[in-house]
């Protein structure tokens, strides 16, 4: 049976990071996407999070008119990002939680169908064409809720395999066996998303190490990387970063 191709969303929250360390307007996210899209990305996702960490509504704005794939708009329920979304009509949209005091996205959405704010968020994104994606733990109980919601798609959050992962490498043993068992949910939730027709995408702390892991989930049709290819970027774009300067201030001095 032929393979599906799996979408690959790249996630450039990180290089607005860097910017917003300085407050400044470099480097500018809007021409990692350009370069991104260039490289083979299938899309490009960003986190408009409440408190403007990274991604500014600037930004999204852009995004919205430049992004040749599928701009995937990551936002949290109720926190005012859901009026930018029905003006700009994203293609895609993933419902995620969010807290203020995280480093990222800890765990997945917790859903139930009384939740009326969700369900109007579903909704509305849905009526204007967004494909609504639910970041949820793989958990096979949470994937018959989201399914029960009506979401395009969920993502599953790969958080948990990806640390046990890691540990595995590097500590082998008692981890191994982590490692398998988070793996065994991703795959049981992935068997009950591709029984109930629902879109798997799958993201969180995936890297040029483990992505290899993931590939065989029944019916993955997307995958969402950020960290990993932004760190790769620094240390790939360093020398020839280096260099110009180099050439610069070589030539001005002589
Ligand atoms: N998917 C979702 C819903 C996320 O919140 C994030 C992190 O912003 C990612 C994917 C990408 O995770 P990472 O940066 O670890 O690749």
């Amino acid at each position: 049976m032929a393979r599906l191709v799996i979408h690959l969303g790249v996630n450039i929250d990180h290089v607005a990071t860097v910017r917003q360390a300085r407050l400044g307007i470099e480097p500018d996210p809007v021409h990692a996407s350009v370069l991104a899209e260039l490289g083979g990305a299938d899309g490009i996702t960003v986190h408009l999070r409440a408190d403007r960490r990274h991604i500014q509504e600037r930004d999204v704005r852009l995004l919205a008119a430049s992004v040749r794939g599928t701009l995937n708009l990551e936002m949290a329920v109720g926190e005012g990002v859901l009026d930018l979304a029905r003006e700009l009509r994203p293609q895609e949209a993933c419902l995620v939680p969010e807290k203020r005091e995280e480093l990222t996205t800890e765990g997945g959405l917790r859903i139930r169908t009384s939740d009326q704010d969700l369900v109007t968020t579903i909704g509305v994104l849905q009526d204007q064409g967004t494909l609504v994606s639910l970041f949820i733990e793989p958990d096979e109980d949470t994937v018959r809720t989201a399914a029960e919601l009506k979401a395009d798609a969920i993502e599953l959050h790969t958080g948990s395999w990806a640390n046990a992962w890691h540990r595995a490498h590097k500590d082998g043993g008692a981890e191994a066996a982590a490692c398998e068992h988070e793996l065994r949910r991703l795959e049981r939730a992935a068997a009950v998303a591709a029984e109930l027709g629902i879109r798997l995408h799958a993201g969180h702390g995936i890297t040029y190490h483990n992505v290899r892991d993931l590939l065989h989930l029944p019916l993955l049709c997307a995958l969402n990387i950020g960290h990993s290819i932004v760190s790769r970027a620094v240390l790939v774009g360093i020398e020839r970063a280096v260099r110009d300067m180099r050439n610069l201030i070589s030539a001005g001095a002589a």
